[in-house]
Order: structure tokens, then sequence, then C-alpha cells
């Protein structure tokens, strides 16, 4: 054999490996990648259909593409279902970004899209949530956050035109938002107290937010990161971008009100509770958020979403309690610095998070699901009647406690995680439980591999024919 024979045969294996890989890789570790429960009618199979479905990754494989979930053995209510991305902290090329850089940020794209490309499908899940951190820099032009926006609408997490078609058509105009007609709206509404009514906040049943209501597409759900507006240093100019793109900072949704199964999203801004502000009214309407959800009755279960976890004592999570301001030698160029703000923190402050956790869990059971930390970690938070506190743990040491799942970040860095978030109603408790579990792919270097090999193999393969 030539030598150009045997280097095609070698690409031609690698790549097929590799790409049967990148395809497949969640049928590598089934029970991680799939919600706790699956409805599959496995009445009117044959045992041949049987055995196959037994066997491991293949059998998964098997499921996945031959059979379809039975609506009629799904419980009633049914499980909730989401899918949660961390921080996906996309960059952005500046005239000085060298090729290589421009090119690894362009495959980095293609990357998390092959995660949502592949998990989405297999998962069809209710709600997607991005936990924060869509970009990896808050000082960025109007223009440039556009430009990232579209990429995440179109690259990383495609949806149906119908229901994008708004964000799309606002940023291919490239018309910078206007901030000052926001700072007029914004303070009216403070002022008029608009922000104490819960009308502000309040939503139900909502399956689509578009006109389009394609009902069967999961809810798309955007968590404000300090990547993505700030912290002590967020403007006008950043609010009104998020909210024009991506939808209000805070809110709260209710399913299935007046059951035994209630239970409602909370979608919270976690990055104007601990100052200094630039614009300290932003402080104000957030905690007039905190304390309106607070007085709003509610017996169900909470989902609580939002990017900074709260706060817990070192080594419960990669990161340990830290908080920073700025000061005359540590603010970047293009930021909006003034000494003494809130530079970055790790958690939410100690108090702050007592009073966010009394606040939404006071009289309702549920979990906490945040990112910023991107390893991730679950922990637990104790409530302790007698001093009314919450306790950061390892462990369950109070009857009354609330989960908090730190969801590990979706970057190459991190395999390509996904976090998978199943709620099941307990018929006989009366309560949602809930499952956690993380997914991985791998670092992005394999799926530059199945991607070259690929091309490397077809390459050769022509060279050979055509020879
Ligand atoms: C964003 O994309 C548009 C259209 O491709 C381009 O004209 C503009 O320069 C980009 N903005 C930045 C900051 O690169
Ligand atoms: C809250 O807003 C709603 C709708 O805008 C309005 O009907 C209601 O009167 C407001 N409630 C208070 C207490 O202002
Ligand atoms: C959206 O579609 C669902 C069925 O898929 C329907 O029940 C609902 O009324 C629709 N909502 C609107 C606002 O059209
Ligand atoms: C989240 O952001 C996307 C992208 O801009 C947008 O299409 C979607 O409607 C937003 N979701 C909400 C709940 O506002
Ligand atoms: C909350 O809802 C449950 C189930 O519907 C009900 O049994 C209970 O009495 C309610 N609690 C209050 C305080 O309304
Ligand atoms: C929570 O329960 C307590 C005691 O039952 C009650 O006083 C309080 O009003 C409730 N708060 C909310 C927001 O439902
Ligand atoms: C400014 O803050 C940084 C931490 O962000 C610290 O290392 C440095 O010592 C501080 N500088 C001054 C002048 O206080």
């Amino acid at each position: 054999m030539s030598l150009l024979r045997h280097l095609a045969l070698i690409a031609t294996i690698l790549a097929t490996i590799l790409n049967i890989y990148i395809y497949t890789y969640p049928s590598l570790d089934s029970n991680n990648c799939d919600w706790q429960y699956t409805y599959y009618n496995e009445e009117d199979l044959s045992p041949l259909q049987h055995s196959l479905l037994g066997l491991p990754y293949i059998g998964d494989i098997y499921k996945h593409v031959f059979f379809k979930e039975d609506p009629r053995l799904f419980p009633e209510p049914m499980d909730l279902r989401i899918m949660a991305i961390g921080d996906p902290q996309i960059n952005g090329n500046w005239p000085s970004t060298r090729y290589m850089k421009r090119l690894d940020n362009y495959a980095n794209d293609w990357y998390i899209g092959h995660v949502f490309r592949t998990m989405k499908p297999r998962l069809n899940p209710q709600i997607v949530a991005v936990m924060g951190d869509m970009f990896s820099s808050q000082w960025i032009s109007d223009s440039e956050f556009y430009n990232r926006t579209k990429r995440m609408i179109t690259r990383l997490f495609p949806r149906p035109e119908a229901q994008t078609a708004a964000e799309l058509g606002f940023i291919g105009r490239y018309a910078d938002v206007d901030w000052r007609a926001h700072y007029r709206w914004f303070n009216q509404a403070l002022n008029e107290g608009l922000f104490k009514n819960s009308s502000s906040y309040s939503y139900s049943e909502v399956r689509d937010w578009t006109s389009a209501n394609i009902t069967e597409e999961p809810l798309f759900i955007n968590i404000t990161g300090n990547h993505d507006i700030g912290y002590g240093d967020t403007t006008y100019q950043h609010m009104c971008r998020w909210r024009k793109l991506f939808g209000k900072d805070n809110f709260w949704i209710e399913y299935a009100k007046n059951t035994d199964h209630a239970w409602r999203v909370v979608v919270l801004n976690s990055l104007a509770l601990d100052g200094p502000l630039l614009q300290p009214e932003f402080e104000r309407y957030d905690w007039q958020f905190i304390d309106t959800l607070a007085q709003t009755p509610y017996n169900g279960t909470t989902i609580l979403m939002t990017h900074i976890p709260m706060y817990k004592k070192e080594g419960l999570c990669a990161d340990g309690p830290f908080v920073d301001h700025f000061n005359k030698s540590n603010c970047p160029p293009k930021a909006n610095c003034k000494i003494g703000l809130l530079k970055s923190e790790n958690h939410l402050q100690y108090a702050t998070s007592q009073r966010v956790l009394n606040a939404v869990f006071a009289n309702s059971s549920g979990i906490i699901m945040t990112g910023h930390d991107h390893v991730g970690c679950i922990n637990y938070y104790n409530y302790d009647p007698e001093t009314s506190t919450w306790e950061a743990s390892k462990s369950v040491t109070s009857e009354k406690h609330v989960t908090e799942l730190t969801v590990r970040s979706v970057m190459g860095e991190f395999e390509g995680n996904i976090g998978i978030v199943t709620g099941h109603f307990d018929r006989n408790a009366h309560n949602w439980d809930f499952h956690y579990s993380t997914c991985s792919f791998s670092i992005q270097h394999v799926w530059w591999a199945a991607k070259l090999s690929l091309a490397l193999a077809v390459l050769l393969d022509t060279l050979l024919v055509i020879r």
C-alpha cells in the first residue's frame, strides 16, 4: 500500500470513531445525561428489542433514535424538565485579535452549539436556562453586544426563526440603544412605585414569550451575569440593551396555581443587591423586587434562578467567600470605575443571602439554581427556626432546607457540561422532589480533532480517487 493509502485509511478510521463519539457521547453516560424518569412503552417490544435496549451505550442510542416517549405513560402532573447551561462567556474579536484567537472564538461558538444541538433534541426540555455570563465582558460597545447576541441566537443556542425574528431585526439595524429614554422610563417607574407592584414581575403559565406561541419548544430563560451587565459599574446602557435583547432581569412565572402541585420559576438579578453601585437606584429597585416577592402569598414550590450563589463558607464549592472593590490601581481601561464601587464577589454577602432566602423560601419549598462558579457544586441550605437563619452545608441537617445547584460551566475547559434538573411530584408526600445530574462532553480539542480528521479524511480519500 502506498503511503497515501495508509494515511487515508488512518484518517478515515480516526474521523469515523471521533465523529461517532461526538454525536453519541451522552449515551456513554446515559444515567447522567437523561431525565431521572423517562416514559417508554416497552410492552409491545420483541425479546430482541428488549435485549438491544439493555445493552450499555448501544441500547441508549437505539432508544433515542428509534423510540419516543409515550405521553400516555406520563405522570400527572408531568415532571418538570429543565436543561441548565452554565456561564458560556463567549469572547469577541478586537481589531488587534490575532488570527488564531479569532479561529478559536469561531470554533468555540460551534463547540458550545454542538453541545446544545446534541442535548436539546435528546432531552426535549420544557425550560432552557442560561445561568448568566453569556459574554466574557460587560465593557463592550452596543455593536459588539449585538454581534455576540446574534452569535448566541444563531450559532450557540439556535431557536425557531419565528421566536427570534424581533431580536435579530433589532440587531440588524445596528442602532445604539436609547439609554436616555430608558433612564427616563426607569426613574419614572421607580418614583411612581411601579416596582413595588407585583404586576411588574408576575406572569403565569408562560410557555412562549413570543406571539409565535410555539409551545412544543422550550421556554428560553436568560439570567443576568456580571459579565453581561456588570457589578457596581452597571449603567443604564447595560440595562437597556439587556432588557431589549434578553428580557426582564427580575420576574416570576407561576404554573399550576391553586393546585396541590403549584410551582414557580423566580428569576433574580443578583448583581444589584450588594452595592455600592454607580446607580444606587438599581439597588433600590432590586430590593423592591425581593420585598414584593416576599409579600406575595405563595403556596407551592419555587425554583429560584440567579447568577451569583448564596453565601457559603470556604470549601463548599470551588469559590470561597470573596469580595473586591474598585480602587486607584485595579480599574481596567474602559471600565466605568469609581473608587469604592463593588468590583466583584464570589457569593452574595451573608446578610443579603439571608434576606433573599427568607423572602423566597419563607413559606415555600424548592431549589436554587446558580452559575458564576465554573466548577459547580451542590449544597444544602439548612434552616434554623430558632435563629431564622440559613446555613450552607454538604448535608441535610434540618427538615426545612433548600438545595442549591451551582451549574458547572458549558465552556470547553469544563468539558461542555449541561445541568439536568428533573422535578417529580411525589403524590404521597404532596411535594416536588428534585433530582440533578451533570452531563459532560469533552474539552474542545476532541471536537476540533473530530472536525479536522474528517476534513483530512475527505481530502486524502479524494486524492486517492482522482489520482
Ligand atoms: C458587528 O457586526 C457588524 C456587521 O457584521 C459590523 O459592521 C460591526 O463592525 C461589528 N461590531 C464590532 C464591534 O465589531
Ligand atoms: C398594580 O398594577 C396594576 C396593573 O397596572 C394596577 O391595576 C393596580 O392597581 C396596581 N396596584 C397598586 C397597589 O398600585
Ligand atoms: C398557544 O398555544 C396553546 C396550544 O399549544 C393554546 O392552548 C394557547 O391558547 C395559545 N396561546 C395563545 C396566546 O395563542
Ligand atoms: C432570552 O434571550 C433570547 C435571545 O435574545 C430571547 O429570544 C428570549 O426571548 C429571551 N427570553 C426571555 C424570557 O426574555
Ligand atoms: C397549601 O396547599 C396545600 C395543597 O393544596 C393545602 O393542603 C394547604 O392547606 C395549603 N396551605 C395554605 C396555607 O393555604
Ligand atoms: C408565611 O406564613 C406565615 C405563617 O403562616 C404568614 O404569617 C405569612 O403571611 C406567610 N407569608 C407569605 C408571603 O405567604
Ligand atoms: C486595590 O485592590 C486590589 C484588589 O483588587 C488590591 O490587590 C490592591 O492592593 C488595592 N490597591 C490599593 C492601592 O488599595
